[in-house]
């Protein structure tokens, strides 16, 4: 784990144009303006990870269903700053957050095509919830997965991620 990683709220003025690079790992064909109008509408919380004041990370979190259901839309890391534990920062910043909120599940969906997040989802303790078929067009499946909070060791993780650093 790099040292001196920093989470913070999203800043539109700021940010916008490195999670805008992020979010090409995910959605290649999406123009600029279109996840610009997207990200200013966006009715949930944005925070970006950095390292040396550099972008390197964002994940989301809107609270679209019912009082007690948050909901990941966005999660990306910089494919050169993979696996070395800053998914599952961002993942714990937005679970406790979602604690502090009362909230009692956290949850997500991706292609079943996109197995390395489904696998890294499951590593940091989501369960597979269910499948939608052909949720976004034909052969293109769509997976739910969730967390249970209160099963989730906040304070442990904390302390494994500050270990790791
Ligand atoms: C998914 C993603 C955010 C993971 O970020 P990351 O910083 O590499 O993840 P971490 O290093 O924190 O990994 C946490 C755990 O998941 C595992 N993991 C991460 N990526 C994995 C992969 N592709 N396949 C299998 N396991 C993976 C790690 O090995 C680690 O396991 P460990 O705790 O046993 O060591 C990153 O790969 C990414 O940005 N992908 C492209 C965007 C994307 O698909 N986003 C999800 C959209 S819903």
């Amino acid at each position: 784990m790099q040292k001196n990683i920093n989470i913070r709220d999203f800043e539109m003025e700021k940010d916008f144009d490195w999670i805008f690079l992020l979010d090409r790992c995910v959605n290649a064909t999406r123009y600029r303006k279109k996840v610009q109008e997207e990200i200013q509408n966006y009715s949930g919380d944005i925070y970006v990870a950095t390292i040396n004041k550099k972008v390197i990370g964002f994940i989301s979190l809107s609270y679209p269903f019912w009082d007690k259901v948050a909901m990941i839309d966005y999660l990306a890391v910089e494919e050169n700053y993979r696996k070395q534990g800053i998914g599952r920062l961002l993942i714990h910043h937005v679970l406790k957050r979602a604690q502090e909120l009362s909230m009692r599940y956290v949850c997500v969906q991706t292609g079943l095509w996109n197995l390395g997040a489904i696998n890294f989802y499951k590593r940091v303790g989501f369960s597979l919830r269910g499948v939608f078929p052909e949720y976004v067009g034909e052969g293109n499946d769509m997976i739910w997965l969730d967390i249970d909070i209160r099963k989730y060791p906040l304070q442990k993780q904390q302390e494994t991620v500050i270990n790791k650093r």
